[in-house]
């Protein structure tokens, strides 16, 4: 047998599984923090890991395989993951990556010799309003230049702990450009708490669902309907329940916020300046459906938030704003646990968010059943969007009818939208719903504009001949990323970025999504290196067609949006890379015959294709 390269194991990872307890849906939790400590996860910890949870060590492989944070392979001591979303390449990203490597030594993508530092790319880390953006060792860099290369480059040479790195390098500022009820407003903590045990869970329901509040993550379902069907779910089951410690059925509350759409940073600054609006819709909606626990899924990137948002949670717990009796009401008990995700975009769709909370791979679920119904554990779940829960709070302090007051009729309340890209003044903004693109833009600052990716690579790219259409539900629907395109941009260069972004993250599942973004990346890469025909364009839609129809899940049915748009829209993008040849094989067939042309001697110009 071999020996083994970390003898004493076991008791390294002693406080790590302590920590944790024996618990297997805590399994991520405890693969990120021994990843922390040996910038991988070693063999023999997943056999230590996999005896403790009392799961297979192919379980546990399988879950330390699956998200891009964690590492079978060592990684250097120091590890950056540079942003590789198309904002980032805009503001200079291949080329810093590039003179950073060169400073260290070290190529993209492989570990230094001595172990030291590993260089790659990451996809969007929602920094997008001050990039270009890079992790280390997990930490936000910022605002990155060759400056600061430098100065990092140098900390890494002495080996500095990063704990022990300049604050300035790890700021990350909120940019909020505009202001709204949300953003805007002071909110108390607990003013919604008060309102709802006044009125009663029931009455705030129906305060919901006067208010039309929709789900801000993107598909637009009407909060009071899930919450309902929810409650619903629950009285079904009267009878055949499994019961939490207190005697009540077990549902839970779940706030998404992977925020991995690149271009989208909106629930990042909620997070880190109005966490207590975003709890404390949480804990309304607990309220109303009876849930005792909830969990906020927190993104990898956004680890650095972690601290903080415990801090408002044990504030919260000593204001009597969670845990048991709450605000003195007997009986209304309610407490929020954070999750870290591990750098999977994937884990934002809410079945698969529900499987790596459970601690396994983020691969999403059939449905129906719909979490409603079979959710975390199998049990009714609710799983919302910050802002969502942020939107809640306000209604239940100052009800629907006040928040219905604002936006269009099928899209009530405002929308805080992330902006970034060509415009003078990227960062935060909060409208309310209606307002059209041509006015975001005059605010933003960007000029000359020709094209806005709303949405993200998931959502649509909208040309200067449409930027008086409206953010709203009924016309520009938005999770919130608004990236901006100067006319001197070549479009080509979005969508091929975005085809790489959807290679990476399809989980691989289902055979539609995990060949056909492989064929998408490779084609858009043969017409980005000048091999392009009219044929490969066809075959662009061919695949987009079955991406979006035969997927399984809506990674999958978006992944073609940003070349079949681009191709529509900007048809001239794509022309304008492409050969005059109609057609020209993926591969090299003249460099394929150099075999037989050695075994033959010959070498002469009929012994070649061209
Ligand atoms: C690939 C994919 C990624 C998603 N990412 C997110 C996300 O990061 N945040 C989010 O709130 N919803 C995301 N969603 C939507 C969720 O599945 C779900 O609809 C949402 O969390 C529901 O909350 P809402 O009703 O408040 O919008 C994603 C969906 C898909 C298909
Ligand atoms: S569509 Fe893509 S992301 Fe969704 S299940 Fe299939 S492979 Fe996974």
């Amino acid at each position: 047998m071999e020996p083994c390269e970390y003898p004493h194991i076991e008791d390294q990872l002693a406080p790590v599984l302590g920590r944790h307890g024996g618990d297997p849906t805590r399994l991520l939790q405890i693969l990120r923090d021994v990843q922390d400590c040996f910038h991988f996860i070693p063999p023999e910890a997943i056999d230590c890991i996999a005896s403790h949870l009392n799961l297979s060590r192919a379980e546990v492989e399988g879950v330390a395989g699956f998200y891009s944070f964690l590492s079978l392979i060592p990684q250097g001591e120091y590890r950056l993951l540079f942003s590789d979303n198309i904002t980032d390449n805009m503001l200079g990203k291949p080329e810093l990556m590039q003179y950073f490597c060169n400073k260290l030594w070290v190529e993209p993508g492989k570990v230094s010799e001595d172990n030291l530092v590993s260089v790659d790319s990451t996809s969007c880390t929602g920094m997008c309003d001050q990039g270009p953006a890079a992790l280390v060792n997990g930490w936000p860099l910022t605002n990155l230049d060759n400056n600061r290369l430098d100065l990092i480059a140098e900390l890494i040479r002495i080996r500095k702990p990063v704990a022990e790195w300049p604050e300035m390098l790890f700021e990350v500022r909120d940019n909020i450009r505009r202001p709204g009820m949300l953003l805007g407003d002071l909110f108390v903590p607990g003013a919604g708490l008060r309102a709802m045990l006044a009125r009663g869970a029931e009455a705030t329901l129906r305060e919901v669902d006067a208010a039309n509040l929709r789900g801000r993550g993107g598909a637009g379902f009407k909060t009071a309907s899930k919450w309902s069907f929810c409650h619903a779910a629950i009285a079904e089951e009267e009878g055949s329940m499994i019961c939490d410690v207190g005697g009540n059925p077990e549902r839970f509350i779940v706030c998404n916020a992977d925020e991995g759409e690149p271009g989208t940073f909106k629930d990042r600054v909620l997070l880190s300046s109005h966490a207590d609006m975003v709890f404390e819709g949480m804990t309304v909606g607990a309220r109303v459906i009876g849930a005792r626990k909830g969990f906020l899924y927190l993104r990898g990137e956004y680890r650095y938030l972690l601290k903080p948002l415990e801090a408002v949670l044990a504030r919260r717990r000593a204001d009597g704003l969670l845990g048991e009796n709450i605000l003195d009401e007997t009986g209304f008990a309610f407490d929020i646990e954070i999750h870290l995700g591990a750098g999977a975009y994937i884990c934002g769709e809410e079945s698969a968010l529900i499987e790596s909370l459970e601690g396994k791979r983020g691969r999403p679920r059939n449905r129906p059943p719909f979490p409603v119904t079979k959710g975390y554990l199998g049990r009714p779940t609710v799983v919302d969007n910050v802002e969502t829960f942020a939107c809640a709070a306000r209604i239940a302090e100052k009800g629907g009818a006040w928040f219905a007051a604002m936006g269009t009729a099928q899209s009530t309340g405002t929308k805080i939208l992330s902006i970034s890209g060509d415009c003078a003044r990227p960062g935060i903004y909060e409208y309310p719903f209606g307002v059209t693109v041509e006015e975001v833009l005059r605010d933003c600052g960007a000029e000359d504009a020709h094209a806005v990716q709303v949405s993200g690579p998931s959502g649509t790219l909208v040309s200067w001949q449409e930027f008086g259409r409206r953010i709203a539900f009924e016309d520009l629907p938005t999770a919130g990323a608004f990236m901006v395109f100067h006319r001197k941009r070549e479009m080509f260069a979005a969508a091929h970025n975005f085809t790489h972004f959807f290679a990476h993250e399809s989980c691989g599942f289902c055979t539609p999504c995990r060949v056909g973004t492989q064929l998408q990346k490779r084609i858009m890469d043969k017409i980005a290196g000048g091999h392009g025909t009219p044929a490969d364009l066809e075959e662009l839609k061919h695949v987009g067609h079955i991406l979006g129809t035969m997927s399984h899940c809506g990674l999958g049915h978006t992944a073609a949006n940003p070349v079949l748009v681009t191709l529509k829209k900007f048809p001239g993008t794509f022309e304008r890379k492409l050969k005059a040849l109609s057609f020209e094989p993926a591969f090299d067939l003249d460099g394929a015959l150099q075999t037989a042309r050695n075994i033959t001697g010959r070498d002469d110009e009929w012994a070649h294709l061209i």
